[in-house]
């Protein structure tokens, strides 16, 4: 299959990488490849999603479901010499079911607003197109996003597939495997801007069910610039709040909170100044008390602090759906297919 030079690059990427997100990745591989699942890309005309569609199938992760203009994603795979012969075309505009399409999405929109002939120009939009392609099932999953702001590809994944059964609200993570081969898993880092307690609680619940997805057993932290109780302002009390829903409702969990990051990361730290937290070793769920920290965070360590972070991943949606970071690597876009292919299976 060719280009093989992308499908080497993509290996030695891996190669490249520390070897605990090595092991982490090429695990999540393995797990996806035994039963890959028809994945759809509202951007399948864009270069690096081809790329990318081809090392999916190359390595057996998922089947690839290109949306767009036959015409344009043919004449892109050939000049990236791409064979497209495994990879599904879907043309929506060759869709036979396409008023069926914009009905139902004119059902489920009516009651916000939407007119029927709004409804036939948002079905225009791939991304807003895609989204109904899972709810009605047609698909196992869709990784979106490639070229727009987040936001703009986020709105119909909340709007369109919403969120799974008893879950209040979506919240993204990201997973930082840091220098010292630590896997952490960071959230909220890209949904909610302000949350309140009982949306920091449900973050944390859904990160938790997240990492032991990934076999990792969850011991939480719910950060703040405060350490249990040294500070009094709002910011600080939510946090604590939430903590302590969480240990009412969930008396299983291994959380602890509000705390400092330090605390959070350095066992012995935590137990010289906080002897009575109840957290054992060092938290691999980090909790942020709001957007601003989650976000910053895991950019300054993908930039500065030498960690592989995977993501942005939506946690409680009710399918399979992820939406990629503007301008994300071909490995990223794999990488998020793979999670994509493990929360579809
Ligand atoms: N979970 C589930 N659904 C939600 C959530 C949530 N957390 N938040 C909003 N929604 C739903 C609403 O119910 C609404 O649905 P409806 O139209 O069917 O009624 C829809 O999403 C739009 O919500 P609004 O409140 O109308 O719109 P808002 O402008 O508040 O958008 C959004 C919500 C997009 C999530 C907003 O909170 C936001 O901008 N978050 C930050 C996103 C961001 O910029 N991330 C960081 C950068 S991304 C990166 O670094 C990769």
């Amino acid at each position: 299959r060719k280009p093989v030079e992308d499908i080497d690059a993509y290996r030695e990427s891996l190669e490249q990488i520390q070897s605990a997100a090595k092991a982490l990745i090429r695990g999540l591989i393995n797990k996806a490849k035994r039963a890959p699942k028809r994945i759809i890309f509202p951007e399948g005309e864009h270069h690096q999603i081809l790329r990318a569609a081809n090392i999916l199938v190359d390595e057996g992760i998922a089947k690839p479901v290109l949306m767009g203009d036959r015409e344009c994603i043919e004449t892109r795979a050939a000049q990236h010499d791409i064979d497209l012969d495994d990879i599904e075309i879907f043309d929506p505009r060759d869709d036979e079911r396409r008023d069926e399409m914009v009905c139902a999405y004119y059902d489920l929109r009516q009651r916000k607003g939407v007119t029927m002939t709004e409804a036939e120009a948002h079905m225009a939009q791939p991304e807003v197109y895609a989204m109904m392609m899972l709810r009605k099932e047609r698909v196992d999953g869709v990784v979106s996003g490639l070229t727009k702001a987040y936001v703009e590809s986020l709105r119909p994944a909340l709007q369109i597939v919403g969120v799974a059964e008893g879950v209040t609200g979506a919240a993204g993570a990201h997973i930082v495997v840091s220098r010292d081969n630590g896997v952490k898993f960071f959230s909220d880092t890209t949904v909610n801007i302000d949350p309140d307690p009982e949306t920091l609680a449900q973050t944390a619940i859904k990160i938790s069910e997240l990492a032991r997805t990934l076999d990792v057993e969850p011991k939480i932290a719910m950060l703040s610039y405060s350490a249990f109780g040294t500070s009094r302002h709002p910011n600080a009390s939510k946090v604590a709040q939430a903590t302590r829903i969480l240990r009412e409702r969930h008396p299983e969990l291994i959380v602890d909170g509000e705390m400092q990051a330090d605390a959070a990361l350095d066992p012995e730290l935590r137990c010289e100044a906080f002897d009575f937290a109840e957290l054992d070793g060092e938290a691999n769920v980090l909790v942020f008390p709001n957007l601003d920290a989650g976000n910053i965070s895991y950019k300054l360590l993908d930039k500065l602090g030498g960690a592989e972070v995977i993501g942005p991943v939506l946690l409680g949606m009710k399918q399979p759906v992820n939406v990629l970071q503007r301008g994300s690597s071909v490995a990223s876009i794999v990488n998020l297919t793979v999670l994509t292919v493990l929360n579809a299976q």
